[in-house]
This record gives structure tokens, C-alpha cells and sequence, in this order.
């Protein structure tokens, strides 16, 4: 079974291509985020979890919904981080995590994958997009391979900066980072709504056509990211950034 959470549409793509060669069910943990619902899933294929790398680890929302979750029967359980470039130590965080559920843990992998951080950095240009999803899409094939033997993830080396960023770094992150105040749209909204409907946390609503951030942000970029109008921006730090939204609604 193959579970994902995905802001702008990157671990959902490879989801998608993961459960098309493994001939798996996919799961996507957006929908129970938003809908604040709880479930058990019983799987006789291992688990596959697909996520984003937030500053150097799992995204702490994914993190807690793994913990509150049940699993039956299967209980191995691989991890897939989409990530611009490095996870850092990510992998002994999922281990750990593992060894709490009585999950059996079969390694972490990193896959490259357009960079989607619109609100502080910029975004590849579409030549540049279209080739690392070129790549992103073999190495998916490679990593279904070895799930389909059943072979673990091999390990990734790990430094005492790789440590470090996925430690006190990621920590400093979420304190510093990790908030919607910056968010705001301009008068190129056109109340669509699909801010209010793509956000995983459920954590934008319109007022006077506008929406309105509530202080419940995981940094996902799904509502900056995927304004069909550009009308978000984070501060001044998102402006000029090119806008990355993959998304399948
Ligand atoms: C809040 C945030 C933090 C990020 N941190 C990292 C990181 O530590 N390392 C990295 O290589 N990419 C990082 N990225 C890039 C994303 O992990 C990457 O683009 C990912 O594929 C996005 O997946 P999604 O489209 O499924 O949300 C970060 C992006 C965001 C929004
Ligand atoms: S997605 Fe953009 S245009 Fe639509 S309501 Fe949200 S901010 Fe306005
Ligand atoms: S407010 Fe925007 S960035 Fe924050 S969790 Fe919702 S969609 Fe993602």
C-alpha cells in the first residue's frame, strides 16, 4: 500500500508511478489531514510512504499521522523523501519511528525532484523541470524494483553536518520558518477557492472573498504554489519566484 503527502504535486506524481508499476493501492494522507479523520489499513504489500523533505527530515505532519495510524498485516515499511537535493539524516528519524509502530524499516531513499519552496527560494524554470522529472521517473522504476523483491533501501551516508541539519537545524526551522503571517493574497484574487480546498490543514477560509490564513501551517506550498491568479505572496520573499504546481486535483 502507498501512502502520500504531497504540497504541490511532486511525491504524488511519484506515488502515482510507484502504485502504476507495483500494481499497489494508494493512499493519500492530504485527505485524512484535512478531514481530521483517523483509520486503520490493513495491507498485504509492505508500506510505502512518499513525502517531501522539510528542512532535512519527514515533514513533522506526516511524522504524527504515521504515529496515530494502524497498520495490519504487512509491516514493512519503506520510505521515499522528494527533495531538491539532500535528506540529510532523515533516514535514523524514520527508523526510529519504525521501531516505535513495530514497523520492520526497509531504508529511506532520496529522490531528486523540482525544488517547490516558491515562498523563500526560487523554482527551476520548465526546460530545468521537465528534465529532473525526467529522472525522478527512472529512478522511481529503480526503487519499485527493488520493493518488488523485497530488497531494502541501501543506506545513505551519513556526515556530522547531515546530523546537525536534521537535528537542531530542523528544529530552529519550524520555530523561525514554519508560519502562514507572511502569507497574503493581492487584489489579483479571484476568490476561486482553491486556496481553501488544496490546503491539506485546512488551515485557509474566504472573508470577504479573500482568503485568510489561521495560523495552522505545515509550509506545503500548495496555496501559493497552486493559485491559478499568482495573487499569493509570502512577505517580499516570494516575488519574481517562479510559481511550482503539479498538482493532480
Ligand atoms: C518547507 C520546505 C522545506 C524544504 N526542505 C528541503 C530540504 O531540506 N532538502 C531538500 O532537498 N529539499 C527541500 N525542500 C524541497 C521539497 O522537499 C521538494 O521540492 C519536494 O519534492 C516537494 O514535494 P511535493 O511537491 O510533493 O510537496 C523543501 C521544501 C519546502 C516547501
Ligand atoms: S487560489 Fe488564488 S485566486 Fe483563488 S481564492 Fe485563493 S488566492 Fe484567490
Ligand atoms: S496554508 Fe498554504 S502553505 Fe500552509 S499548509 Fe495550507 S496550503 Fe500549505
Amino acid at each position: 500500500m502507498i501512502f502520500y503527502f504531497s504540497g504541490t504535486g511532486n511525491s504524488q506524481r511519484t506515488a502515482i508511478q510507484m502504485s502504476e508499476i507495483l500494481g499497489d493501492e494508494i493512499v493519500s494522507m492530504n485527505k485524512y489531514l484535512k478531514k481530521g479523520e483517523k483509520d486503520t489499513f490493513h495491507s498485504e504489500d509492505p508500506l510505502v510512504f512518499v513525502a517531501p523533505t522539510y528542512s532535512w527530515k519527514m515533514p513533522k505532519v506526516v511524522d504524527g499521522w504515521i504515529r496515530e495510524t494502524k497498520f495490519e498485516g504487512n509491516s514493512n515499511a519503506y520510505f521515499i523523501l522528494t527533495c531538491a537535493g539532500s535528506v540529510g539524516n532523515a533516514a535514523a528519524y524514520a527508523k526510529e519511528l519504525c521501531a516505535e509502530k513495530g514497523l520492520c524499516f526497509c531504508g529511506l531513499a532520496l529522490l531528486i525532484m523540482p525544488n517547490n519552496y516558491v515562498a523563500l527560494s526560487n523554482t527551476p524554470d520548465e526546460t530545468e523541470y521537465k528534465g529532473i522529472l525526467k529522472k525522478a521517473g527512472e529512478r522511481t522504476a529503480s526503487l519499485a524494483a527493488l520493493i518488488k523483491k523485497g530488497e531494502p533501501f541501501p543506506e545513505i551516508p551519513v556526515t556530522f553536518k547531515d546530523k546537525i541539519v536534521s537535528g537542531p537545524v530542523n528544529g530552529l526551522f519550524y520555530t523561525l520558518f514554519v508560519h502562514d503571517k507572511g502569507f497574503a493574497a493581492s487584489d489579483a484574487c479571484t476568490a476561486c477557492g482553491k486556496c481553501v480546498k488544496r490546503c491539506p490543514l485546512n488551515n485557509i477560509r474566504l472573508v470577504d472573498k479573500k482568503p485568510v490564513w489561521n495560523g495552522n501551517c505545515t509550509h506545503c506550498m500548495a496555496c501559493i504554489g497552486g493559485c491559478p491568479a499568482e495573487a499569493i505572496e509570502y512577505k517580499s520573499a516570494s516575488r519574481g519566484n517562479r510559481r511550482y504546481y503539479i498538482m493532480e486535483d
